[in-house]
This record gives structure tokens, sequence and C-alpha cells, in this order.
């Protein structure tokens, strides 16, 4: 590219800590963050609330006609809007967890976001970039100079994920977890770390210790690249 910038791709299941350890290394590094995960919730939160079955392949690609979408990427004024609503809590809500799977498995759905993301990378004004998803690190951006798969084992990601949501039992957490990582895992492997991709396993990190692995491991690939 004509530009410095450094794009950093990050991957891992769900509740790997990959969102707040990726905006904080961002905000650590004056880099703008990504989160694609938002994106996918977003879009299951608009068809939901305009009464459309997610079964219903062709409806939800249809509504991507009408999705208006934006972002923040800034670290310290993050937001996610779809027509201007603030939905960032909205979009956290069990109900939306429990049916994003089914809109992310579209694979129209998935072309249209991974351009978006795309977009949203090559138009970003700061040095760099950490966009954290499933497939950033195959599929979103294959050749960025940066690429990690940030995993914890699975008591860790569930012991983290309980402690975030209130109002559901520890078990109704580990199940919903991985279900959904089992239903997301059949469209995009976020398991196995793909060729050239740093694993870096936080089961015994703590939160500043994961982000200094993050910082180090950009700061040791950006500059060889
Ligand atoms: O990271 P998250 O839990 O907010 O992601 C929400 C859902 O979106 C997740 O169940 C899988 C899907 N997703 C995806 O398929 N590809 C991405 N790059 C990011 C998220």
């Amino acid at each position: 590219s004509t530009t410095d910038k450094i794009v950093v791709a990050i991957d891992g299941p769900a509740g790997s800590g990959k969102s707040s350890v990726s905006k904080a290394a961002a905000r650590r590094l004056g880099f703008s963050y990504q989160d694609t995960g938002a994106a996918y919730r977003a879009l299951a939160w608009y068809v939901a609330e305009r009464g459309i079955d997610t079964a219903d392949e062709a409806a939800v690609v249809e509504a991507l006609r009408d999705f208006d979408y934006a972002i923040g990427i800034d670290p310290d004024n993050y937001f996610v809007r779809v027509g201007g609503i603030d939905v960032e809590e909205a979009i956290r809500e069990p109900r939306i967890s429990a049916i994003v799977s089914s809109v992310a498995r579209i694979l129209p759905v998935r072309a249209y976001l991974v351009e978006l993301f795309r977009h949203v990378i090559e138009t970003s004004d700061t040095p760099g970039i950490i966009t954290e998803g499933r497939d950033i690190t195959t599929v979103v951006c294959p050749d960025a100079p940066v690429r990690i798969l940030l995993t914890a084992s699975e008591e860790a990601r569930m012991a983290r994920r309980s402690a975030e949501i209130s109002g559901q039992s520890a078990a109704d957490v580990a199940k919903n977890l991985l279900s959904r990582d089992a239903q997301d895992s059949r469209v995009v492997d976020f398991m196995n770390a793909a060729d050239g991709v740093t694993v870096i396993d936080s089961t015994d990190l703590d939160f500043d210790q994961t982000i200094q692995a993050v910082v180090d491991l950009i700061d040791a690939q950006a500059g060889e690249s």
C-alpha cells in the first residue's frame, strides 16, 4: 500500500476478551478500533425490529438495502447506531445473541459486511487500526502485517462472560456461549490459527498482561513489514 497504516487483525471465540483487549490496545497505540461483531449484531437487531424471521434468508438480504449502520472507531468514542438510533446496549441483549449466528451464516450478508469492514479500514485516518472478529485474519484482511488469534480456555471464557452478563445463570451463559461458538464455527474457523497467525492464549494472563502481549506483538511485527 502507499500508506504506512498498520493493519492489525484479531480473531477469537466469544468470551476470549478480544473486544475489550482490542479496544484498550488501540487506545494505548493511538490506533482506531473496529468491532465487526457489532455489525452482525446490529443487523440482527434491525431485522428483529422489522419482524423479519432470520430463517428467511432472502428477506434478511433484502433488509441490507435499508440497513443504515454506523460505528465509532475511535476507542474513546465508541458507538453503534442503526438509522441514527443508539443500539450499543440493545445489540448485547440475550435475544440478539440468540439470533445473531443465524444472520451471520448468510453468505451474501457476510460478503456485504466484509466490504464494509475493508472500507472502514481503508478510510481510517489514524496510524493504525485494530479490527476484531471471527474471520478478520482469514477473510477480511488475510494480508495484514499483524494477525492474532486470541484464545482462552473454555472455563476462562465462560467465567469472563458470566461476570459481564447479569440476569442470567452461569449455566445459561455457558450453554449460550458454547452453542453460539458451535454455530459460528460452521461458517468460519476461529478456533485454529491459520498460517502466519500468532496465537495469544490469555487463560493465565490478566487483562493488562493480555493488552501488553498484543501491544508487544504489534510493535514487533509491524516493524518488520
Ligand atoms: O464478537 P461478537 O460476539 O459480538 O459477535 C457476534 C456474532 O457475529 C458472533 O456470534 C459471530 C458473528 N461474527 C462473525 O460471523 N464474523 C465476524 N467477523 C464477527 C462476528
